[in-house]
């Protein structure tokens, strides 16, 4: 086994809706490319919930999984260092969610903001099914069972994570009992053998008695840094250092990216259901195409007319694309009727050809050789499945399924 990032565990997925475009990247690709080289990272492809929306023509499923794999790849997700995976090929989080699903409240789930929502916004749809409702502890599942520190995801997830921690919370509150944890638990102390015996049972009374964070710091890094223990030890350790039973699921926590506003072609937020996108795999002819069309500030009729950058989405794009200088330039130049949008767009136009165009150039070798996509996916779900079936064997125990 490889030996745990100090820094924690990062898990995200994404929905499968096929060629991804620039407010996908700017909205969350981008930051998983970074997390991937600070933290322990795995990222799914959330084929499972496509389904909650979309169960009734599933022909193109393959082909959107196929898409977005690529799109990562191209935008620079690195399976030599983050886990990249398919949430169907780990049949782990499907017990997970059915076993949750026993105690979860029905309340829970349809007073999550998103339920009613979408419900709203497709209309055109029958989502008054048990999949959908079931939507978020699905997403408890895919999170616990990793056992995720950190979740980055937007705005509109937070709800999700939140029921994730509840979820977690009342799980360990039932499970995280044990019969004889007293005895378990002192077995294990004096397993950690000697000094460091001494020093476990010092650190937990300086947190329990004066509340000293630092001791309690020092004690799970003593835990964790004991490779011999096993899982479960771990647990009690872990548990009984902060005074509770054995968190069997710890609760994650949201990494909210701070994310720009990406506007679409038409200067409202860029996203599929619009049609106003750039896809990241885009042909440079027609990126340049939409661009110069791209709506700008309506009082610009004519080029002698002055605008005003807050009103025109071609000045968001400036944000993501430009440094200070351009945006100087562009500030004033369009005020004043200085510059024409044309000329102003040019600078956004050469720097998303440039993305685009890496971008290209990176998945290239994948859509030559898809064997090499086959194999990311399925070493991706080996080391998944190895991580998920660990937890999985914690919580059948805790529950009295399989007491092997
Ligand atoms: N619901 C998320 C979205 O629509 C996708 C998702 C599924 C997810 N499972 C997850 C995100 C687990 C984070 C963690 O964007
Ligand atoms: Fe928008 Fe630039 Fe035209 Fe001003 S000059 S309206 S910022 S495109």
């Amino acid at each position: 086994m490889s030996t745990p990032n100090p820094r924690g565990r990062v898990l995200s997925g994404m929905r499968p809706t096929c060629r991804l475009h620039l407010g996908n990247y700017h909205g969350a690709l981008r930051n998983w490319v970074r997390l991937q080289y600070e933290y322990e990272c795995f990222f799914f492809v959330a084929d499972w919930h496509m389904l909650t929306t979309g169960y009734e023509d599933t022909s193109r499923l393959p082909e959107f999984v196929h898409e977005v794999l690529i799109d990562w790849l191209a935008a620079g997700l690195n399976p030599g260092v983050a886990t990249l995976f398919i949430q169907s090929h780990v049949p782990e989080h499907a017990e997970l969610h059915l076993l949750l699903s026993m105690l979860t409240p029905l309340g829970w789930l349809e007073r999550v903001p998103s339920y009613k929502d979408q419900q709203e916004q497709l209309k055109d749809r029958d989502l008054a099914t048990y999949g959908f409702l079931g939507y978020p502890l699905l997403q408890a599942a895919d999170i616990l069972v990793y056992r995720a520190q950190h979740v980055p995801v937007g705005e509109d997830q937070v709800a999700h994570v939140e029921l994730t921690r509840e979820t977690a919370r009342r799980f360990n509150h039932i499970y995280g009992r044990e019969t004889d944890f007293e005895e378990k638990v002192e077995r294990a102390i004096k397993g950690l053998g000697g000094r460091n015996t001494t020093l476990y049972r010092q650190l937990r009374r300086k947190f329990q008695e004066a509340g000293d964070q630092e001791a309690l710091e020092r004690g799970r890094a003593l835990v964790h840094s004991n490779t011999r223990l096993t899982v479960a030890d771990r647990d009690r350790l872990l548990g009984y250092l902060e005074g509770t039973g054995v968190t069997i699921l710890p609760e994650p926590q949201v990494l909210l990216t701070q994310t720009p506003k990406v506007p679409g072609l038409d200067g409202r937020k860029m996203s599929k259901s619009y049609g106003n996108t750039i896809e990241l795999r885009e042909d440079p002819q027609s990126v340049e195409r939409k661009l110069r069309a791209m709506k700008t500030d309506p009082a610009r009729a004519r080029r002698t007319d002055p605008g005003e950058p807050e009103r025109c989405p071609v000045w968001d794009l400036h944000g993501i694309y430009s440094g200070e200088d351009t945006r100087k330039w562009v500030a004033e130049g369009c005020r004043s009727a200085g510059i024409g949008c044309l000329e102003c767009k040019q600078p956004v136009i050469d720097k998303v050809l440039a993305e685009v165009t890496e971008m290209r150039r990176r998945a290239q070798e994948y859509t030559e050789n898809p064997e090499l996509l086959r194999d990311i996916v399925a070493e991706g779900a080996e080391k998944a499945r190895d991580t998920a079936r660990e937890t999985m064997e914690e919580v059948r125990r805790a529950m009295h399924l399989r007491a092997d």
